[in-house]
């Protein structure tokens, strides 16, 4: 990613300005955004259930669109990436994955086939969002794979086995994450990673200043998360190969050092 790029503050006035400036289309929907996230906080004063409101709000009018595709094409080219990188990673299909923030499958679909029946778990906190997943599920013909597809309202992971999960992955949801949400989240999951296992997440990078845009998108520098991960004990990586794929994010593998 171009370091110009990394260090914008999208919260900072100035940006805001210059971006209307440049993309004088996009003023109305940000300001309809703005009024609707606006009132959702007030309603919803904990994240969890302000994000919920937001995707019930996105999701009602495209789910595709509410994971972040503005086309069905982008819908498959986005899990592709996905799934091809986990594959070139290692991925097989004996292996126990859960996903955090599953979304409507976008990748899902593409773990699920290839895995062993019961062998994916779809974790996210809308429900919203899960409907629309398990109509993946049946559009996709794969019924008989068995995924578990559960609603969340924390990232503590206490329903689940210890040393269950051979990958842990979230995709584009740390960067819709406060940092108590992130902080939750590698607090828990080295419990549930199966020996030798490891947890990729991709979050929205940033060299300058940390910051947020509306409370849905969270900017977070490389060394706050890889200190935030061995706080709780985890060894964090920074994914340079991952940053060759045409996607906005970075990537970090988080795994339980070998004691
Ligand atoms: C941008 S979408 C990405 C979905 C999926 N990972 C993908 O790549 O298609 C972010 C998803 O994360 C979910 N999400 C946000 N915060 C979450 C949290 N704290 N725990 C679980 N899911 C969360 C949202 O509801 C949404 O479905």
């Amino acid at each position: 990613m171009a370091t110009r790029k990394l260090r914008v503050n999208r919260s900072a006035i100035t940006h805001k300005v210059r971006y209307a400036v440049r993309n004088p289309e996009r003023i109305v929907p940000y300001v309809k955004r703005t009024a609707r996230d606006s009132w959702l906080r007030v309603k919803y004063p904990n994240h969890v259930d302000y994000y919920r409101a937001v995707m019930a709000s996105d999701a009602a009018r495209s789910p595709e669109a509410a994971v972040g595709s503005r086309s069905h094409e982008r819908w498959l080219a986005l899990g592709r990436m996905q799934f091809d990188y986990l594959r070139e990673h290692g991925l097989a299909p004996h292996h126990r994955m859960l996903e955090i923030g599953c979304g409507n499958l976008r990748a899902g679909w593409r773990f699920i086939e290839l895995l062993e029946p019961g062998h994916y778990y779809g974790m996210d906190i809308s429900p919203d969002i899960l409907i629309a997943a398990k109509k993946t599920v049946a559009e996709r013909g794969l019924q008989d794979k068995l995924p578990y597809l559960t609603v969340t309202h924390d990232l503590t992971f206490d329903f689940l086995p210890d040393n269950h999960f051979d990958v842990v992955h979230a995709h584009s949801v740390f960067s819709h994450s406060p940092i108590t949400v992130i902080d939750e989240c590698l607090a828990h999951v080295g419990r549930v990673l199966a020996p030798g296992g490891f947890f990729d997440f991709t979050f929205d990078r940033t060299e300058g200043p940390e910051h947020h845009v509306l409370r849905e998108d969270f900017y977070y520098r490389t060394e706050t998360l890889v200190r935030l991960a061995a706080r709780h004990g985890l060894e964090a990586t920074f994914m340079a190969d991952w940053e060759k794929r045409p996607h906005g994010q970075s990537k970090i593998r988080v795994t339980v050092p070998k004691s």
